[in-house]
């Protein structure tokens, strides 16, 4: 192929990929993928199932097929690809929460606006539904619990666990908070790894209630703990360690800072904080592409939904001096998953 054919392609490609991604959201919003399941699966029976007219879902079905996502090997058969499986709800590695989460109309309706947050820096989501987006979720449960589900899903917490133990020595902690730990399963793998840990998971009412029942569901409930409360204010003293996961991203400078500020105030002088998320490159042209995430376009989408951003290492060394912490070291994870995991101590100069 020419230069000039790969260029139109690229520009093209990236035209298309909006009705990619509602395709795959109809797709996941049907549970087509479970309807199909391990075999093959007729249109028919597949538009009964569904609740959806044949003639449509066939055109569906066939956009997938050209995805990737199922093959169309006899006409009006559809069998699932390895990657069209990801979206079955039974599946150990399942992706269809956080499709469902990503292609949801209330997400993606600030992409639409894009533009205004680039002109104003402010969330799109703030001015489009008139509240924040945690404050928005609070008031629908259904909502929040699709987002905890998908937060966990995301990234393989067993998987993050063991990539966080590989990359960083837990064996000399005994207390390990979680700020902004979500449902709980991320500490709960890392539990699991290290017997001789204890933990606390700290989040909002409605993160901590699905935590607590992550706790009663595993054989940890001797070992962790969750406390609900907000991080802006206070979170719980005391802990060896304390890991903020995907939690710095979320927030702009100031709040950001306010956060990791309330994380310095509640620890010894001999702990340590660690902030595991995507670290920007210094330039672009050095982006890993072996990562399943591109940290550019989830920074735009932090823009317009809650005001946060993604950082390079030197943004969160200043934003850690910011709130009294040195920053120690940054020491990425696998390449696929495009997170570090950075240490930063009480800053006592
Ligand atoms: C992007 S999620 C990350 C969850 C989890 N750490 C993970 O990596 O999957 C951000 C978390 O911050 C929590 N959160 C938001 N505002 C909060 C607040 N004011 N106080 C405590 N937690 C808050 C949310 O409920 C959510 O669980």
């Amino acid at each position: 192929m020419t230069a000039a054919a790969d260029a139109r392609r690229t520009v093209i490609t990236t035209i298309f990929g909006t009705m990619a991604t509602q395709a795959l959201g109809a797709a996941a919003r049907l549970g087509l993928a479970d309807h199909i399941g391990d075999t093959e699966a007729g249109t028919a029976d597949l538009a009964a199932a569904c609740g959806v007219p044949a003639e449509q879902l066939s055109r569906l079905l066939r956009t997938l097929a050209s995805l990737g996502l199922c093959t169309e090997r006899t006409p009006d058969r559809f069998a699932l690809t390895e990657a069209g499986a990801l979206l079955r709800r039974d599946h150990p590695e399942s992706l269809l929460d956080f499709t469902q989460l990503m292609t949801h109309e209330v997400f993606q309706r600030n992409w639409v606006n894009l533009d205004q947050s680039l002109r104003d820096g402010e969330p799109a989501f703030d001015t489009e539904y008139g509240e924040p987006v945690f404050t928005y979720m609070s008031g629908r449960p259904d909502l929040a619990a699709l987002f905890h589900r998908a937060m966990s899903r995301r990234h393989l917490h067993p998987e993050m666990a063991e990539a966080i133990s590989a990359a960083y020595d837990l064996s000399r902690f005994g207390t390990v908070a979680d700020i902004g730990g979500g449902d709980g399963t991320m500490l709960a793998a890392l539990l699991e790894r290290h017997p001789h840990l204890t933990g606390t998971v700290f989040d909002t009412e409605a993160g901590v209630a699905r935590a607590r029942e992550t706790i009663a569901s595993s054989t940890l409930d001797n070992r962790c703990t969750a406390v609900a409360g907000d991080f802006f204010t206070e979170v719980p003293k005391g802990a060896d360690l304390y890991l903020v996961k995907n939690v710095v991203l979320n927030w702009d400078d100031e709040h950001a800072a306010r956060i990791l500020r309330c994380c310095r105030a509640a620890m010894p002088e001999h702990g340590r904080l660690l902030i595991v998320e995507a670290v920007l490159p210094d330039t672009a042209g050095t982006l890993n592409h072996a990562a399943f995430e591109n940290p550019y376009l989830t920074d735009l989408h932090m823009l317009v939904t809650i005001g946060g951003r993604n950082r390079t290492r030197a943004e969160h060394t200043a934003l850690c001096a910011q709130a009294g912490l040195r920053v120690t070291g940054s020491v990425p994870l696998a390449q696929e998953i495009n997170a570090s995991v950075i240490e930063a101590v009480p800053d006592t100069a």
